[in-house]
């Protein structure tokens, strides 16, 4: 494939970079020149992908990466920023770090709810305000990774479906907030993506689940989208090409929910 030079002096963070959609982010964004942070805790994954999307780099397209939980907020500051004080500016912050546990609900701890809607929901909140006073100085712009469990509500997924339900409010207020300071902020509503998270998930269906409540999230020619198709997705909508959206949730499922 060959690739646009759209983010070419472009500068982005994407948390979750160690691994399946944001791992795809990072690369999407390194190809067209970006020069990216990579965000994560797991430091392993982030030498991965930094390994692979230097080798596929373009247009002086270069990824960094920085060990961090995004629900640390003294790490999410200092990660944030470094990365300016070392580029100079930040484009767009791609926020992809989450975790999805799968339970039914009454099995599910109050501890084990909020540790979901932590990560998913006050990381992605706390990465937003680190990085909105650069975003303000370059017109830059967010994309959150919201999910269509936020809309369909998906089963054994309380705690996940309640925690993307804020990230996508959050995006929308966020929008409205910062509409006439130039930044723009959207989210992307991911169906079932072939990543480490949803394999994970199929090895951990509660016991008792019903498996014919999830028919509506397949169809017949192909069950799960790739990391890639949606790393497009948020491409687009970091780029200029996606000037005239904002506050944005946009559902990338192959159609299954519609
Ligand atoms: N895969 C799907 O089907 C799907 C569908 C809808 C939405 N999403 C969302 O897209 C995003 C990416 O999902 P994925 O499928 O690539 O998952 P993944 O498990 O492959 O990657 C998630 C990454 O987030 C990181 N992470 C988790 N908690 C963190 C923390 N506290 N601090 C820093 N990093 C942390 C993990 O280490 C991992 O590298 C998630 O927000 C997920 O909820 C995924």
């Amino acid at each position: 494939m060959t690739f646009a030079s759209r983010f070419q002096n472009k500068k982005i963070i994407v948390t979750g970079g160690a691994s399946g959609i944001g791992r795809a982010a990072v690369i999407r964004l390194v190809c067209e020149g970006g020069t990216v942070l990579a965000v994560d805790r797991n430091a392993e994954g982030l030498a991965e992908t930094l390994d692979e999307a230097n080798a596929l780099a373009g247009y002086g397209g270069v990824a960094l990466s920085a060990q961090v939980s995004v629900t640390d907020e003294q790490e999410v500051r200092e990660a944030v920023q470094g990365f300016v004080r070392e580029q100079g500016r930040l484009d767009a912050l791609v926020n992809m770090a989450g975790i999805l546990r799968s339970t039914h609900t009454t099995d599910t701890s109050f501890e084990a709810f909020m540790q979901i809607v932590q990560i998913n929901l006050g990381g992605t909140f706390l990465c937003c305000r680190e990085a909105l006073p650069y975003l303000l100085q370059s017109r830059g712009n967010i994309v959150n990774a919201a999910s269509t469990s936020a809309f369909f509500g998906h089963a054994y997924m309380a705690a996940y479906s309640a925690s993307k339900g804020g990230v996508a409010a959050l995006t929308q207020a966020l929008s409205r907030e910062y509409i006439n300071r130039g930044v723009r902020v959207n989210a992307i509503a991911p169906g079932g993506i072939g990543t480490p998270m949803v394999a994970a998930q199929a090895n951990g269906f509660p016991e008792g689940t019903d498996f014919t409540l999830y028919g509506h999230l397949t169809r017949p020619d192909r069950q799960l989208g790739e990391p890639q198709e949606v790393a497009a997705v948020i491409a687009m909508l970091a780029s200029e090409d996606g000037a005239f959206v904002n506050g944005a949730i946009l559902r990338i499922d192959g159609g299954t929910h519609g």
